[in-house]
């Protein structure tokens, strides 16, 4: 399998805060967290001051949905086969395989009448297609701040829509997919360091990190942020659809089978619905040194 993902995403100048004893000190930072958890933000400043690699996980699962989007494939989570298929590919296997690639899902052409069948076999499809569509795809992190590429063409404004956020979210709940993106991921771990935000970075990707941060803020508060964000962009919205949205998508997120949002007693976990970034940040390098 040719997968085309390649991950380009070098600090050039770096700089290794005082309180870091030596570059060797700290390897890698894990901030999961809920939709809006502003835990992107404070990964970014976090990679910046130590002067570390960056990787959004969240934005390649967007470019993931912004493949399914252009191509009108839509995913049906309430079928049961998701989960069956889930179960079957599940995130672990995927750890143990020699090789990331995948295996083309069956479509079963028996048992296509009843209700069910019909979605499994549109859910199916749609990811068949998607894992095609993912093959022919160059993704690039152009700088540490967000910019994303796709055969060259800069999508860093278009994958942040709801939609497409939507569909990222549906499509990753697919193991097969996760399965897939898994080593691209891991390439981002260099010298001389990674920050990384997601929903499994710490519990799936970089198990190991050196500090697994799980941030997150409550759904009101969350809400809030991303209308204000959503508002700067230019769309017209009100908090009441915006904050479906982000229940929506907890619910998507935290109850999937493959490689859920959650967190054990191995991460540290800081509610910042009532401080600012600037103090996350701080509390966040605090527990660094
Ligand atoms: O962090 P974000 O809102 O940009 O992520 C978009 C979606 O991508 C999110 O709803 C779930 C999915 N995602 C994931 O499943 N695993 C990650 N590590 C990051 C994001």
């Amino acid at each position: 399998m040719t997968l085309n993902l390649y991950g380009l995403n070098y600090t050039e100048n770096l700089f290794i805060s005082p309180g870091m004893k030596d570059k060797d000190y700290m390897k890698i930072v894990t901030i999961d967290g809920p939709a809006s958890s502003g835990k992107g933000t404070v990964a970014k400043i976090i990679a910046a001051k130590l002067g570390f690699n960056y990787l959004d996980s969240g934005a390649i699962y967007r470019v993931v949905g912004l493949l399914a989007y252009r191509n009108n494939l839509d995913y049906n989570l309430d079928s049961d086969d998701v989960n069956n298929l889930n179960d079957a590919d599940s995130v672990d296997d995927a750890n143990n395989a020699e090789d990331a690639d995948y295996v083309a899902v069956n479509i079963d052409s028996d048992n296509s009448t009843n209700n069910n069948n019909h979605n499994n076999h549109n859910n199916h499809s749609a990811i068949n297609k998607l894992l095609q569509l993912m093959d022919n795809t160059s993704i690039e992190f152009t700088t540490n701040n967000g910019g994303v590429t796709i055969n060259g063409e800069n999508v860093s404004d278009i994958i942040r829509s709801e939609k497409v956020g939507m569909l990222a979210s549906k499509f990753s709940s697919v193991a097969i997919i996760r399965q897939k993106l898994l080593q691209f991921q891991r390439n981002f771990a260099h010298d001389p360091g990674l920050v990384t935000d997601g929903r499994d970075m710490g519990s799936v990707v970089f198990p190991d990190a050196a500090l697994k941060v799980y941030l997150t803020a409550s759904p009101e508060i969350r809400a809030q942020r991303r209308l204000l964000q959503l508002q700067r962009s230019g769309e017209s919205v009100t908090i009441t659809p915006v904050l479906r949205d982000i229940l929506a998508r907890d619910a998507q997120d935290s109850l999937r089978k493959a490689a859920p949002l959650k967190f054990d007693e191995s991460f540290k976990v800081l509610d910042n619905s009532n401080i600012t970034i600037d103090e996350t940040v701080d509390i966040i390098i605090s527990w660094l040194n």
